[in-house]
């Protein structure tokens, strides 16, 4: 590893931009360390994690078609945070879309970032579900690894599948290759490309087309059976589903690709959650299939007592957004904890994962089996997320709490468009959660199961269902009332309408909850679903009617695009900028509330109308 002054020298040459540095700071740097030039690849593409555009690396440094270090420089060192929030978002999600340049798709192991005169070289290592990066240091001083340490560590990154079929036999002797255990960030790489594999078989069937519950819950059986090391039972339970011979041989192929993986009981912790979240929300994007977000995704519905299927949109919320929310509301392992339209189980996942990072895996567990709940009214999203939770503590699997269920009402309507599940009755009682969190649907109508009951149970909660019933009207509300009375915090994703618009009794419903809650955030964000333009806000709110009116509460508004002082624009880092907002609620708007007495709240009002009470 290399620290000494030569590197310091170059970091102090001053620089008036971007391009000047890179020339006369980056490029240096990297002849140092003998990086040779058919390596190093500047204004690398990738694709956005949020839009359909692109986005380019400062500098990507790859070993043949592994991309190995992510480059970020800026001139100033005032811009260091945002030059390695910037690294680290591109390198864990990396995508590469530059063209004639054939590169694998994973999480780039190293990142280095230079602003003026301070530079660090990171490594990714695993942090439950999350991949972070940690400074690489000696004697306390930044290190930086040259090219041979660089090549010593590519040969340690094994083939996961190969595109190509004519390469599979090779694929396989490759994926054979044990993972350490200190190699999680492969683990989770080597993970989605199993998952996907797997799936893609399953997949290549007609027997299960349009049937999104069915597939994902036979892929969630085989998963599991295959982590029981139960193997034989695979190809019975793909031909009870209906799969033909030649589409089991498929998913038994598949599997004997990764058969020393699943028998080294690989597949199951954090990183393997991970993989299977990145596999269920991506592909996607520039040219690759969408496999279950989108408009065009299947639910079934009971229909006079046969199963249909019915077209329906699935957005799942991107993973860095969903992270941000939960260090916002910050939920602790002694407190319930709900999603009440869990979709994925993402929320679900990051609310673990916090209590795992925080507390420890004993709380954890207590936490996943006591206190956790998860609801969703399609099945598809029940056992996604039952299934992502189970990879995370599969010795919980038993005691998680992720229901079918409209989580609008609590007793089910008989005759309903499905089967609900009446264990989901007890946690769906009114003022029993200290979090409700999540990313209900915002559409101008109500778009869940079960319509009629929804009115019916409305009129009878609130007397009206003025305006029509839109989404947020019966979702905000709810989630209003499933927290407790008493400081129970909600923190949501929403349409942006529900904060700009003044139509069709969203005045009313942004009284009503000014009145029951105090608003502790909001923060407006550009589009941050890849396949659908809707504009967003985090809103972050505690139920208490009585707050005080001299509260501060974080405003704030992440534009989609900015300029730099040479008014070049640029695509924001939504994910860097949200975490610099989140950072700034904890350090700077909610210590300056704690000195404030409970207060009056905006009116005088009677604490809001519960139905259903215990
Ligand atoms: C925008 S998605 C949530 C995405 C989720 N946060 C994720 O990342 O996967 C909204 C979810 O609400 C569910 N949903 C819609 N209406 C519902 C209802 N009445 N009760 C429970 N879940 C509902 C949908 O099935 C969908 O999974």
């Amino acid at each position: 590893m290399k620290t000494n002054g030569r590197i310091q020298e170059l970091l102090s040459i001053r620089c008036l931009n971007d391009i000047e540095y890179g020339h006369r700071v980056i490029w240096p740097l990297l002849d140092y360390l003998g990086v040779p030039g058919d390596a190093r690849r500047p204004q690398f593409q990738i694709e956005s994690p949020f839009t359909t555009g692109l986005l380019k690396l400062d500098y990507l440094i790859h070993v043949g078609d592994i991309p190995m270090v992510t480059i970020e420089g800026e001139p100033r060192a005032a811009q260091f945070n945002e030059g390695y929030r910037q690294a680290r978002n591109y390198s864990r999600n990396f995508k590469p879309r530059q063209r004639d340049c054939a590169m694998r798709e994973m999480t780039v192991p190293f990142l280095v970032v230079a602003a003026g005169e301070r530079a660090e070289m990171h490594r990714a290592v695993a942090r439950g579900l999350n991949i972070e990066y940690e400074p690489l240091l000696s004697d306390g001083k930044p290190a930086f690894l040259d090219w041979q340490e660089l090549l010593g560590e590519a040969a340690r990154i094994p083939v996961f599948g190969a595109p190509d079929p004519r390469l599979r036999r090779l694929a396989a002797e490759e994926i054979g290759f044990r993972i350490s255990e200190s190699q999680q960030v492969l683990k989770a790489d080597a993970a989605t490309q199993f998952f996907g594999d797997l799936y893609a078989a399953i997949d290549s069937g007609a027997a299960l087309h349009d049937m999104d519950d069915k597939k994902i819950i036979l892929f969630n059986q085989i998963v599991a059976l295959a982590r029981h090391g139960k193997t034989r039972k695979i190809e019975t339970a793909c031909r009870k589903a209906g799969l033909a011979a030649r589409v089991v041989k498929k998913v038994t192929d598949a599997l004997s690709w990764y058969e020393r993986k699943i028998e080294a009981n690989e597949f199951s912790g954090a990183a393997v959650a991970r993989g299977y979240r990145n596999f269920l929300i991506q592909p996607g994007g520039r040219g690759a299939p969408s496999n279950f977000s989108g408009t065009t995704q299947h639910r079934p519905v009971l229909h006079r007592g046969r199963i249909r299927y019915r077209e329906v949109a699935r957005y799942f919320t991107p993973t860095e957004v969903i992270q941000q929310m939960v260090r916002l509301a910050d939920p602790k392992s002694a407190e319930r904890v709900i999603d009440m339209t869990c979709g994925s189980g993402g929320f679900l996942a990051e609310c673990l994962d916090r209590v795992a990072q925080t507390e420890g895996d004993r709380k954890a567990r207590d936490f996943l089996t006591k206190r956790l709940v998860g609801t969703d009214d399609d099945p598809f999203c029940v056992s996604c997320s039952r299934e992502m939770l189970t990879l995370m503590y599969p010795d919980c699997a038993e005691d998680v709490h992720v229901y079918l269920h409209n989580c609008l009402y609590r007793r089910a309507p008989a005759g309903g468009e499905q089967k609900e599940d009446a264990d989901a009755e007890r946690h769906l009682a009114p003022g029993r959660y200290d979090v409700v969190i999540g990313n209900p649907p915002g559409n101008d109508e109500y778009s869940g199961s079960n319509r009629d009951e929804v009115v019916r149970r409305w009129e009878e909660w609130f007397g009206h269902h003025r305006g029509g019933l839109m989404d947020h009207h019966c979702f905000i509300r709810r989630a209003v009332e499933l927290a407790k009375p008493d400081g129970g915090r909600i923190c949501l994703l929403l349409p942006e309408g529900l904060l700009a618009r003044d139509n069709r009794g969203i005045f009313d419903l942004r009284h009503q909850l000014l009145r029951d809650c105090e608003l502790r955030a909001v923060i407006s964000l550009p589009r941050v679903f890849k396949n659908n333009n809707a504009k967003m806000a985090v809103v972050y709110l505690a139920r208490n009617p009585k707050w005080n009116r001299r509260r501060r509460v974080l405003m704030a508004s992440v534009e989609m695009h900015w300029s730099d002082e040479d008014g070049d624009e640029h695509e924001t880092d939504l994910v860097a900028a949200l975490e610099t907002l989140v950072d700034r609620y904890h350090s700077t708007v909610e210590p300056a509330n704690s000195h404030l007495a409970p207060g009056e709240g905006l009116v005088d009002a009677p604490p809001p109308a519960t139905s259903d009470d215990e």
